[in-house]
């Protein structure tokens, strides 16, 4: 795999893909994305087995705004094994985390580039956790897990030349760290963060928290959230390191490795909220910097207008033009008004104010089934198209 050739839009063929999990609700927004697509034509859906073989229309509980896509209504579905996504190069993951180790490692041991939005390959220590308007740089780490790949079934060492996991963030992380980002471009490292989030009841998948929680309630508690934000933001924001260890016969061998921010440590405190939007999360941000004096709200406000991703350089068709919106108004951004801006691929950011505690306080609001999720996944495969890492 070579990553020091970037291809131009021009020489892009069409390139055959698949979804895993194509009847939830993660699925549903990437064949929604997928289907407009430049690039990636859609040519295989999988689900569980109470969807298998049944034509996506009616093994689907479709809850989109527009029609099930008409090439994609009579499409089977398939189990999520390899074998009928063979002629796909990529394949997006929206599987339920239960599931998602198994399938996924299986489809990376048969060669395929694996777009994921689970939780369970997040940690591993050779799968970059990306967040396309933040870490693409992470993606340096992938030759080193096709090369220590080890087969799933065998446990025997499999080097792999095309197959790959990708992960994106759990998508509070995933708005959050955006505009935290743009912070440390522009003033340098972070100390201290508290989070308050309000998260959407899509954030759940479908059906979700029952009706009769959610209604005229706010639920204060998200199984697992509070440890992904804490620990993914370290992942994303911290750096890769080159690490010289001596192998077994004394040969001295280099390793890339996530600095975890170990360099500058930064201490995150989330609290999370589950409220009765449907789609949105909001996230109030309290932050310290490490520089003092600390930036004005004016200054941070500009740094974070200014904000420009390696997604968007690169010419990505999926990246938001913008990719923080900063809004002015007292009260904004507010879900239902600011969810769908760029059809939901950046993120909000408004209230930029002085923080009597921390430094500066303001807050987020990103698309958490777009950003969040299918559309992060989207750019992440556009990103390693544009970088020459996906073989076609
Ligand atoms: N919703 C969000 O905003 C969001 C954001 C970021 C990340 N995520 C993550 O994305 C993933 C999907 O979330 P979701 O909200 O889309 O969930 P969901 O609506 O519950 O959909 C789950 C999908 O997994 C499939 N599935 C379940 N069991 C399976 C099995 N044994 N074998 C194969 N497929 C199986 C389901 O197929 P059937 O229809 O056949 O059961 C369905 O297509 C989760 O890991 C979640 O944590 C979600």
């Amino acid at each position: 795999m070579s990553q020091s050739s970037v291809h131009f839009h021009r020489d892009i063929p069409k390139i055959p893909v698949g979804v895993l999990g194509a009847t939830g609700t993660v699925g549903q927004r990437f064949i929604v994305l997928l289907c407009s697509h430049p690039w990636f034509v859609l040519k295989a859906l999988g689900a569980s087995s109470r969807s298998a073989g049944k034509p996506y229309k009616d093994a689907v509980r479709w809850k989109q705004t527009t029609p099930i896509p008409s090439g994609v209504s009579a499409m089977i579905v398939h189990d999520c094994v390899p074998e009928p996504f063979k002629d796909c190069n990529v394949v997006f993951s929206g599987l339920d985390s239960d599931v998602a180790g198994d399938i996924e490692a299986s489809f990376r041991a048969a060669e395929l580039a694996v777009f994921s939005n689970a939780k369970n390959y997040r940690r591993d220590p050779n799968v970059p956790l990306i967040v396309p308007l933040v870490n693409t740089i992470h993606l340096t780490i992938l030759p080193q897990q096709q090369k220590l790949h080890i087969h799933p079934l065998t446990r025997e060492p499999q080097p792999l030349l095309r197959g790959f996991i990708v992960t994106n963030a759990n998508c509070s992380t995933t708005g959050v760290v955006i505009p935290l980002a743009a912070l440390e471009r522009a003033f340098g490292p972070l100390e201290s963060l508290v989070i308050t989030t309000m998260q959407a009841i899509s954030g759940a998948g479908y059906p979700g928290v029952p009706s009769l929680d959610i209604l005229d309630n706010v639920v204060p508690y998200i199984s697992g959230e509070e440890e992904k934000i804490e620990w993914e933001t370290l992942k994303i924001l911290g750096g890769i390191i080159d690490e010289e260890t001596e192998a077994i016969d004394g040969k001295k061998e280099k390793f890339k490795k996530f600095d975890m921010h170990t360099t500058s440590p930064l201490r995150v405190s989330a609290h999370c909220n589950r409220v009765p939007v449907i789609d949105g999360h909001t996230e109030c941000v309290s932050v310290r910097f490490a520089k003092r004096p600390p930036p004005s709200p004016q200054q941070v406000r500009e740094a974070l207008a200014a904000y420009t991703s390696d997604a968007q350089t690169l010419g990505c068709p999926s990246a938001p033009t913008r990719t923080i919106i900063v809004h002015e108004e007292a009260d904004r951004p507010q879900p239902r008004l600011d969810r769908y801006h760029q059809e939901g691929a950046g993120v909000n950011v408004g209230r930029v104010r002085q923080c009597p505690v921390f430094d500066i306080k303001f807050v987020v609001l990103s698309n958490n089934v777009s950003i969040g999720a299918a559309t992060s996944s989207i750019i992440n495969a556009e990103v390693a198209v544009l970088k020459g890492i996906i073989q076609f």
